[in-house]
C-alpha cells in the first residue's frame, strides 16, 4: 500500500531532503527559459530542497520545472499548485456569484470543469474552495466564498470539493482541493483583510467551522491555514486549530499548507521573535508546508539538530505530503499531467464554455422588476447600452482569473450583439469612468438614451475592487455611477440596471427609483451571453442572494440569522429603547435568500405529519409550490427554524433546508423536508452539541425576509 511506499522512501531521506518536502516556492518570477537557468530556486529544486511549486502555469512550464526535480537525488516529484478559484481557462462566475445560484449541481460542474482544465494544464492542486463564512461585505474576499450562511456554505463547500477531486486523486482530471482559510478569516475585524479575529468558541464552532468540516467529510485532500490571529494566536501557529481540531478531533489525514508567508508573518504579529521561532511554532502547531515563507527551509534542519523540534513532527508532515504525491500517481510518472496534446484539446472547449454560460445565468439575481419591464422584447428597435462596464470583458473575469483567454471573453455589449438580430440598433456610451468622478460624459449618455426604446445600464466594480487585499470602507457604487443612473433616469426611458461586482454593493437611489435591477456579479468568460439570455427571457432568473446587501456601511455586520436580543427591533422606527438605529432600519436593503423571478409562485398547504416528535424520530413537513405566472422558472423554497427558548439564546431563524424547483406555468409540486435532530442541535452552555426539548418555530418562504408559511412544533425528550 501507499503507507509502505511512503515509509520506504522516508527511510532513504536525509533530514535536509525531508525539510525540502515541506518547502513551497512560487514560480511567478522564475525565468521560463532553458532548464539550466541558474536561479536559487532551480538550484534548490535540484538539491531536493523543494516539495512543491505554486504559480507555474501550463504543461510546458510545469514539465520544465519537474525535469529539474527529476535531477535531484531521490527524484521526488514536485506538486504544482495554483489558485484555480473559478475556472482555469474558461472562467466561471466568481464563487459568491455561483453561490447565488443555490444550485449545487451547477456549482459542482463549475469546479469539475476548472479541475479538468487545470489538470490538463499541469496542475495537481487548487487552492480552493474558500469556505470562509463572512458577514462583512467590506471584506474584499467575500467574492471567493459562499456568503454569510453556514448551512448553505457547507453544502457548497462539499459540492466544490467533489467537483475538484472528481472520481478521486489519481484520475487525470482530478486536482487536490485545498480548503481555506483555517480558520475564521472571514471575521476579520472591520472587514480589513488580514486583520485580527476575536470570537467566542460558540460562534467559531457554530458559524465558522462547519463548512470546513463539510469539506473534510467530502474528502478534501489539503487545508490552508490563514493569515489572521484568532483570539490572540495566529492561525499558522495555532495548534488548537490545526492539531486539536483538524488532525486529532476530525482525523484529517491530508496536509496543511501555510498561507503565503504566513509563517514568517508571525514575527509581524508579535507572536514569534524571529523567523526561526516562527518555523518552530508553525511546525509544532501542525502547519506542514511553508508557502513562500522560506522559514522552514532556512531553519528546520537546525531546529531538529538543536533538539528544539522533534524529528517525528517533520516525519509526520513529510509523510502526509508524500502520500498525496503517491495518490496522484506522480511516482509512477511525474509528467502524467504534462501532456501538451491533452492540454490543447481540453482547454477552452465549446462544451466547457456552454457550461460556464449555464452557470453564469443561474448566478444572476433579479432584484427588482416593477411594471414587469423584464424580460425585454427581442423586437426592440433601439437600445441604449450605457455604463463603464457595458463593453468591459476583463472586469467580468473578476479577481483570481488565472489563465484566461482574451479571445473568448464576452462583454455585455457583445452578448447583446450575439442575441439580437440586425433589426435592433445598439447605441453605446460609457457615461462615466468606473472610479474617477472627474471622467464623465453624462451628456452623451443622455443623448443616446433619448433616442432609445430602452436603456440597459451596466455599472459596478472593476475586477480588482473585490478580492484579496481589496477591503473597502465605502461599498456604494463606485465613482459617479449612481449619478449617471440618476441623470439618465430623468429621460423617462425605461431602464434596466445591471449591477456587477464581487461583493454586495449599496445603491439605494437606484433601488428606489429604477424599475428593473439585475445583480449579475462578475460572471466570467460567458458573462455577456448569460446576461443577454436573462435580459431577453431565454432564461428566467432564479438566483437568490447568499449575502445580505446593506442599506449603509453603518449596519455592517448585517445578516439574517441574528439574535432576538431583549429589546427586539420592530420595523416601526418610531418605537424607542429598542435594539436599533435612530436613523435607519435594522433590515438590509436586500436580504439573504432574496431574488425575484419573471414568473410568480405561490406557497401553500403547509402540513406537518405531527406537531410533536421525539429526539430520535423525525418530522415530515410538506408544502405546495405552484407557478402562478406566465413564465416557466425556478424557485428556491427555503426552510428556516428557530428554537424559541433554550439554555443559550438562539438566532431568530436559521436556514436548515432548501429545494430549487423548476415549474412550468400552472404547474405545482409538493416540496418535502424531513426535520431531524441534527437540524435542531446547538452548543449548550458547556459547549456540548445536542438538542433541548421544547418548542420550535418553522418558517418556509422564498427569502429570509419573506416567510409565507409558519407553524410550531415540539421536540419531546
Ligand atoms: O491561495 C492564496 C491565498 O488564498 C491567499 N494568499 C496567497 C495564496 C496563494 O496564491
Amino acid at each position: 500500500g501507499i503507507d509502505e511506499k511512503v515509509a520506504q522512501l522516508l527511510a532513504k531521506m536525509t533530514l535536509e531532503e525531508k525539510v525540502g518536502q515541506l518547502n513551497q516556492y512560487t514560480g511567478d518570477r522564475l525565468a521560463t527559459g532553458p532548464v539550466t537557468a541558474n536561479t536559487t530556486k532551480y538550484q534548490d529544486i535540484k538539491a531536493g530542497k523543494v516539495g512543491s511549486m505554486l504559480n507555474v502555469r501550463g504543461v510546458k512550464d510545469t514539465r520544465m520545472v519537474q525535469e529539474i526535480a527529476m535531477q535531484s537525488r531521490l527524484k521526488i516529484p514536485l506538486l504544482f499548485g495554483l489558485d484555480v478559484i473559478h475556472g482555469y481557462r474558461v472562467t466561471f462566475p466568481v464563487p459568491l456569484a455561483e453561490a447565488a445560484s443555490w444550485d449545487l449541481k451547477a456549482i459542482e460542474t463549475s469546479a469539475r470543469v476548472a479541475a479538468t482544465e487545470a489538470a490538463a494544464s499541469g496542475q495537481h492542486w487548487t487552492f480552493a474552495p474558500m469556505v470562509d463564512v463572512s458577514r462583512d461585505p467590506r471584506w474584499g474576499r467575500v467574492m471567493e466564498g459562499a456568503g454569510e450562511d453556514t448551512y448553505l456554505g457547507s453544502l457548497i463547500a462539499k459540492a466544490r470539493v467533489k467537483g475538484f477531486q472528481g472520481n478521486g486523486l489519481g484520475n487525470l482530471d482530478a486536482v487536490m482541493a485545498c480548503v481555506k482559510h483555517f480558520a475564521a478569516y472571514g471575521a476579520a475585524i472591520g472587514g480589513r483583510d488580514y486583520n485580527s479575529v476575536d470570537m467566542s468558541e460558540r460562534m467559531l464552532w457554530e458559524t465558522y467551522l462547519p463548512p470546513f468540516k463539510a469539506a473534510l467529510d467530502a474528502g478534501a485532500a489539503t487545508f490552508m491555514n490563514s493569515f489572521n490571529d484568532l483570539n490572540g494566536i495566529p492561525a499558522t501557529g495555532n495548534s488548537y486549530l490545526q492539531r486539536d481540531i483538524l488532525k486529532d478531533k476530525w482525523g484529517f489525514k491530508g496536509f496543511v499548507v501555510s498561507d503565503w508567508g504566513s509563517i514568517r508573518e508571525m514575527v509581524a504579529h508579535g507572536f514569534a521573535k524571529d523567523n526561526t521561532q516562527a518555523a518552530e511554532l508553525a511546525i509544532k502547531a501542525g502547519s506542514d508546508m511553508d508557502m513562500e515563507g522560506h522559514a522552514y527551509i532556512a531553519n528546520l534542519v537546525k531546529l531538529v539538530n538543536d533538539k528544539k523540534v522533534d524529528l517525528a513532527l517533520i516525519d509526520d508532515a513529510v509523510k502526509r505530503i508524500l502520500r498525496k504525491k503517491f495518490e496522484l500517481g506522480l511516482f509512477d510518472d511525474p509528467y502524467r499531467f504534462c501532456n501538451e496534446e491533452r492540454e490543447l484539446k481540453v482547454l477552452n472547449s465549446a462544451e466547457n464554455r456552454a457550461k460556464a454560460r449555464d452557470v453564469a445565468k443561474r448566478s444572476i439575481v433579479l432584484l427588482k422588476n416593477d411594471k414587469q419591464l423584464l424580460p425585454l422584447s427581442k423586437k426592440l428597435k433601439t437600445i441604449a447600452v450605457i455604463g463603464p462596464l457595458a463593453k468591459s470583458n476583463k472586469d467580468m473575469m473578476g479577481f483570481w482569473s488565472v489563465k484566461w483567454d482574451n479571445d473568448h471573453l464576452v462583454s455585455l455589449y457583445e452578448g447583446l450583439q450575439n442575441k439580437l438580430g440586425k433589426n435592433t440598433q445598439l447605441l453605446y456610451a460609457e457615461g462615466c469612468d468606473l472610479a474617477d468622478t472627474a471622467k464623465c460624459n453624462f451628456a452623451e449618455a443622455v443623448a443616446i438614451a433619448r433616442k432609445a426604446d430602452v436603456v440597459i445600464m451596466a455599472v459596478g466594480e472593476a475586477y480588482d475592487m473585490s478580492g484579496e487585499a481589496k477591503s473597502k470602507a465605502n461599498i456604494h457604487l463606485p465613482g459617479a455611477q449612481e449619478n449617471l443612473i440618476k441623470v439618465v433616469q430623468k429621460t423617462g426611458k425605461p431602464m434596466v440596471v445591471l449591477t456587477m461586482s464581487g461583493r454586495p454593493l449599496i445603491f439605494n437611489w437606484t433601488a428606489d427609483h429604477v424599475d428593473a435591477i439585475l445583480h449579475t456579479w462578475w460572471l466570467g468568460s460567458e458573462a455577456g451571453n448569460a446576461m443577454a439570455d436573462v435580459l431577453f427571457g431565454d432564461y428566467n432568473p432564479g438566483g437568490k442572494l447568499p449575502m445580505s446587501f446593506p442599506r449603509s456601511e453603518g449596519q455592517i455586520p448585517v445578516y439574517y440569522n441574528y439574535k432576538s436580543t431583549g429589546r427586539p427591533s420592530p420595523t416601526d422606527m418610531a418605537s424607542t429603547y429598542r435594539s436599533g438605529y435612530l436613523d435607519m432600519q435594522n433590515s438590509p436593503r436586500y436580504a439573504f435568500g432574496y431574488g425575484l423571478s419573471y414568473t410568480t409562485f405561490a406557497l401553500t398547504d403547509l402540513k406537518l405529519d405531527s406537531h410533536k416528535f421525539k429526539q430520535n424520530d423525525s418530522l415530515t413537513v410538506t408544502c405546495n409550490l405552484k407557478n402562478t405566472g406566465r413564465f416557466a422558472g425556478e424557485e428556491v423554497v427555503q426552510l428556516y427554524l428557530q428554537d424559541v427558548f433554550a439554555s443559550v439564546t438562539r438566532p431568530v431563524k436559521e436556514l436548515k433546508g432548501f429545494e430549487k424547483v423548476y415549474l412550468k406555468p400552472g404547474e405545482s409540486k409538493t416540496v418535502k423536508f424531513v426535520i431531524g435532530k441534527e437540524m435542531l442541535s446547538f452548543y449548550d452552555q458547556q459547549m456540548k452539541w445536542g438538542t433541548e426539548a421544547g418548542e420550535f418555530k418553522l418558517m418556509i418562504g422564498n427569502a429570509s425576509d419573506h416567510i409565507v408559511l409558519e407553524d410550531r412544533f415540539e421536540l419531546e425528550n
